[in-house]
């Protein structure tokens, strides 16, 4: 289970102090899909870049399966089982697709056939892939597929994916959304995923909406999938105006 307390996160900028996450507080049961989604700059990528250790909160405590996780390390998190995709994935140069799926997996003969099925699982070709460096020759939609399945292959108890559908075509975003759909019906691991995608919001066991630093709301997706629309056409002045641009 995943327990954050009260987390607040301040940057300071020209002396001023600017605040990207409020006193959040949520908790999240094993095995549950949990999609974060609401407007850009809202803070999601922050909460889950806290969660995973990347960005120390300013204030708050993050609990993991009972244990106070707060001033752990990424690698420590990493140990205890908990894995994040960036929303831009890095590139390393040197490194092929196969040595980044075998390093993630922690299995040194990590056999072609497992890379396939990973990268299958994203809609990858094995057979085009595997020997290819994950470096600038890749596009970003290529990147961001095999960091996801770097991130199966870890086969992590928490899995947060951000924007997985950032730069993918149709076909693979189905590949993706059934893969998202299997592990949530084997019951093995925890899911967040950040998204704006109805496909991937009416997957999940919980929605929560976060929009300036705070949550906004929260619930099954049956019920804020029409808050969302509401919110949306009510934050566009075009829409709300009842005219065109001027
Ligand atoms: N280190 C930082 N310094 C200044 N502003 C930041 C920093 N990190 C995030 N922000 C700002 O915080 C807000 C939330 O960002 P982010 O978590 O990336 O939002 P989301 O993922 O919901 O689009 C944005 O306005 C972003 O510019
Ligand atoms: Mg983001």
């Amino acid at each position: 289970m995943l327990e954050l307390k009260s987390i607040s996160y301040a940057v300071h900028e020209d002396g001023n102090e600017l605040g990207i996450l409020n006193n959040i507080s949520l908790t999240i049961d094993d095995h549950k899909l949990v999609v974060f989604t609401g407007p850009n700059g809202g803070g999601k990528t922050t909460l889950a870049k806290v969660i995973m250790g990347l960005v120390k909160p300013t204030s708050g405590q993050i609990l993991w399966n009972g244990q106070d996780i707060t001033d752990l390390s990424i690698t420590e998190r990493a140990r205890l089982g908990i894995s994040y995709g960036f929303q831009q994935p890095p590139r390393f140069k040197g490194l092929t697709v196969r040595n980044l799926l075998t390093l993630a997996s922690g299995d040194e003969k990590l056999s072609k056939d497992k890379c396939c099925q990973y990268l299958t699982k994203v809609g990858l070709c094995a057979n085009d892939y595997l020997d290819r460096e994950v470096d600038v020759s890749l596009s970003g939609g290529e990147v961001k597929r095999i960091e996801i399945a770097s991130i199966l292959a870890r086969n992590s108890q928490l899995m947060i994916f951000d924007e997985p559908e950032a730069g993918i075509d149709l076909w693979s975003f189905a590949r993706l959304t059934e893969t998202f759909e299997q592990i949530h019906e084997n019951g093995t691991a925890t899911m967040i995923i950040i998204s704006h995608q109805e496909r991937i919001i009416s997957l999940a066991d919980e929605v929560i909406v976060v929009g300036d630093g705070s949550i906004r709301h929260r619930g099954a997706a049956a019920d804020i999938l029409p808050q969302i629309l509401a919110d949306t056409l009510g934050t566009c002045p075009v829409l709300t105006k009842g005219g065109a641009a001027q």
